[in-house]
């Protein structure tokens, strides 16, 4: 059982939760997830670690209400429990050192940039992030990544916020100098559609790009073969092998077609939830 210290509803779909897990905490790294269970019998989620304190012994995920799982799960309030959580789990993302680094994250993909923007900044990195959603209501944790970024943009879909278009579009133009500049490497986490479209603009560019896939995981421990995507034309386990992974070599079209697999089975479970 793993304690919820504290909750924070950031849109009405995305929940923000801090758990005391000390011995994940101890060991967790940028890029990382952890596979969570919320009662016996029902299915393993992998959730990416939004960030980690190793000093206070807790964990911060972001989570958005999608299924059943995550339903259930956000539900819960400081002082639940949930019944398993196991990680940290998958290869942590390494950039080169002294990199300026520019994370980018569409939806609730923003706040993994949390963690991985501090631990870079720590380490002597030039930072820029740039985040978005549809509109200003949906953006989440925009205050809490500024301290770490040299440089925080902000898109939303409708001009709510910031700058008018998608996070790809941002990113193009700072490829070609303007803001902070050109970036050495790229990290990308949020929607598929979004880590192709940036994938697409660094394509050309020849800035490297890591995209962090959220395939459909079962063991989350490399056993099972759900989590495989197609990378440079070889099945790699995102459990293992990634969650993140060189976005110009991913094969966008299988990860997606591979996720929709259980839409109809996932669609029945979220029903009986809600009954
Ligand atoms: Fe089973 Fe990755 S989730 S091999």
């Amino acid at each position: 059982m793993t304690r919820i210290l504290e909750t924070r509803r950031l849109t009405p779909v995305t929940k923000y939760f801090r758990l005391d897990a000390p011995l994940i905490a101890r060991s967790a790294m940028p890029g990382q997830f952890v596979m969570l269970r919320v009662r016996e019998g029902g299915e393993r989620i992998p959730i990416t670690i939004a960030d980690y304190d190793r000093k206070a012994g807790t964990i911060s995920l972001v989570i958005q209400q999608v299924g059943a799982t995550t339903t259930l799960i956000s539900a819960l309030e400081a002082g639940d429990d949930i019944l398993d959580v196991a990680g940290p789990l998958g290869s942590p993302i390494e950039v080169a050192a002294g990199a300026h680094v520019c994370g980018v994250g569409g939806g609730f993909g923003s706040a993994v940039l949390l963690g991985l923007m501090r631990e870079l900044k720590a380490k002597g990195h030039r930072t820029t992030a740039i985040i978005g959603a549809r509109n200003k209501d949906l953006l989440i944790l925009a205050d809490e990544l500024k301290p770490n970024c040299d440089h925080l943009a902000i898109c939303t879909d409708d001009g709510s916020s910031g700058f008018k278009g998608f996070v790809s579009q941002q990113l193009e133009r700072f490829i070609e100098g303007e803001g902070p500049g050109r970036p050495d490497c790229v990290v990308a986490i949020g929607p598929m559609a979004m880590m192709r479209a940036v994938a697409e603009t660094t394509r050309g560019p020849k800035v490297k790009t890591l995209v962090s896939m959220d395939p459909l995981m079962v063991d989350g421990t490399g056993m099972c073969g759900g989590c495989r995507v197609m990378v440079g034309g070889k099945a790699q386990f995102a459990c293992v092998e990634g969650p993140a992974f060189d976005g110009h070599e991913v094969d966008f079209d299988v990860a997606m077609r591979r996720n929709k697999a259980y839409v109809k089975e996932e669609k029945q479970s979220l029903e009986r939830v809600n009954c």
